[in-house]
């Protein structure tokens, strides 16, 4: 038997997924780490700690594993987004990567807007709006606050692309952490050279880029013995964790969509091409899958809503508890509206000043009508994602994963709220799976994604929408309603208070 491992390099953590020649999923192994979170919104972290974790996790999976020994044909990386990693010529690392959740690039941010000659122009270059978290912004503030350290830069890679360079030594990236960065044309596939002049980078220092099953050299022949590798095994390019999470999640051609409700949320649709008007409503990326795209729009609070008045007023009570008492309370939760914007919100508002409400508390508000209406909040924000994915793919078959998905009434809410059936696969390995597939897919161990997964991969549960669905459409426009009524209020309690 061939084997492949998927790795997942998370902002919290490691990853490695042992995966048979036929898509079957064996065991996996997983080390956390803390990224340095500085002051100011800045967030750090040592590439070499990534490395070191990765090696770690990979020899603790061969140990536990002797049968795979010798035996594993490829590796693929799934790395967290957006995070920059600076080699200068002898490809040694500059300084620490700035990560995809350190906000302190605003003023690039603006600058970007400004040099692109305004959003409209940004989006005809690149599809996507700037947001503090991506790469181009990141590199325009090493430019203007560390020049030295801008000077020796070299290339600017992600982080999946240094465990790759790790591996095998070789410097390259994927379609979809290359679009991930604000300088890569997602209608042509190719870095915006246009964009690169106007901000003033040069693409000199840009890796050339892959398909995320495209090969970018063999692991070296050390670290195939030191780890158990077969001799020659593959570095397959892999790609950016939400594209690779969908691979996993069954997104591998037009029509088909997953939501995912983890702490943050996503909804994510297939795109061939682009042919709808780009607003800047939701992140168009290149895709995994060959010549695609995908649409993702990201809520920044989606699981952790339901965390926070876990711990905040039923602390005592079990998420079993909350179902039960959410169950219950009626569709509408008797008026209580929620808003999720715990954290602010990126799509499709793009405004960090955002709170969460409660609104229409009654008296006689039982705690079922909190939980419920904290559960449909979440849902109407699903559903605002939805309605923007939409606008580039006709969802047919929609995926739901993530920890919210394990509430059987948590997706039926969503179902409901957006009228559509929900499928629930038996794989929730999300990320590290799909890297898996695009192991097998770049190694030539499989002819595409669909065969690659060996018919192990199925469906378990489907929700359709019940009668709650006509409460739900009714509503929606007030959740809609309340967030444009209090955009300018949530901007005045911020001045009020600073
Ligand atoms: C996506 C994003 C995050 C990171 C987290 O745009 O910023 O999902 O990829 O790993």
């Amino acid at each position: 038997m061939k084997y492949v491992v998927g790795i997942d390099l998370g902002t919290s953590g490691v990853k490695t997924l042992l995966v048979d020649g036929e898509g079957g999923i064996i065991d996996s192994a997983s080390v956390s780490y803390t990224p340095d979170f500085l002051s100011g919104g800045r967030v750090e972290q040592k590439p070499v700690v990534w490395w070191e974790n990765t090696l770690k996790c990979l020899k603790a999976l061969l140990e536990k594993h002797p049968e795979a020994k010798g035996k594993i044909e490829a590796v693929a990386t799934s790395g967290q987004m957006h995070s920059s990693v600076f080699f200068d010529k002898n490809n040694e690392v500059i300084r620490p990567a700035l990560l995809w959740n350190d906000t302190r690039t605003t003023p690039q941010v603006k600058e970007i807007f400004d040099l692109a000659g305004g959003k409209e122009k940004l989006l005809d270059m690149t599809c996507n709006l700037a947001l503090e978290g991506f790469t181009l912004p990141k590199i325009l503030w090493l430019k203007e606050n560390e020049p030295e350290n801008y000077a020796k830069v070299n290339k600017v890679v992600m982080p999946k692309d240094y465990i790759n360079y790790m591996l095998c030594g070789e410097v390259k990236t994927d379609v979809s952490d290359a679009a991930g960065t604000l300088l890569f044309d997602v209608k042509k596939c190719q870095w915006s050279y246009e964009l690169c002049e106007k901000v003033g980078v040069s693409p000199e220092i840009l890796p050339e880029v892959i398909p995320s099953t495209g090969v970018v050299g063999t692991v070296k022949p050390d670290l195939c013995s030191e780890i158990g590798l077969a001799e020659g095994c593959k570095v397959v390019a892999g790609g950016a964790d939400n594209s690779c999470a969908a691979i996993g999640n069954g997104v591998i051609k037009e029509g088909q969509g997953v939501i995912s409700i983890g702490t943050s949320g996503t909804v994510i649709g297939y795109v061939g091409e682009i042919n709808s008007e780009v607003t800047g409503g939701v992140h168009l990326f290149n895709y995994s899958a060959p010549n695609s795209r995908y649409a993702m729009g990201c809520m920044l609070c989606a699981g952790e809503a339901l965390n926070w008045t876990k711990r905040t007023f039923f602390e005592n009570l079990s998420f079993d508890d909350l179902n039960v008492l959410a169950e219950k309370a009626p569709a509408g939760s008797g008026g209580l509206v929620f808003l999720p914007y715990l954290f602010g919100e990126r799509s499709p508002h793009n405004d960090p000043d955002a709170r969460g409400v409660f609104f229409g508390i009654m008296g006689g508000c039982e705690k079922g009508n909190i939980i419920r209406s904290v559960m449909e909040g979440v849902g109407y924000a699903v559903r605002d994602l939805y309605e923007e994915v939409q606008k580039f793919t006709a969802l047919d078959e929609i995926f739901i994963t993530g920890g919210g998905a394990k509430s059987i009434l948590w997706g039926q809410i969503c179902s409901d709220i957006i009228n559509r059936p929900l499928k629930v696969l038996n794989v929730s390995e999300g990320p590290s799976y799909g890297a898996a597939l695009i192991a097998l897919v770049g190694s030539g161990i499989a002819a595409d994604f669909e065969s690659a997964k060996g018919g192990k991969v199925k469906v378990v549960r489907e929700t359709t929408p019940s009668e709650n669905a006509a409460v739900y459409e009714k509503l929606y426009p007030v959740f809609r309603e309340i967030y444009k009524a209090n955009k300018n209020n949530f901007k005045l309690i911020k001045k009020a208070l600073s």
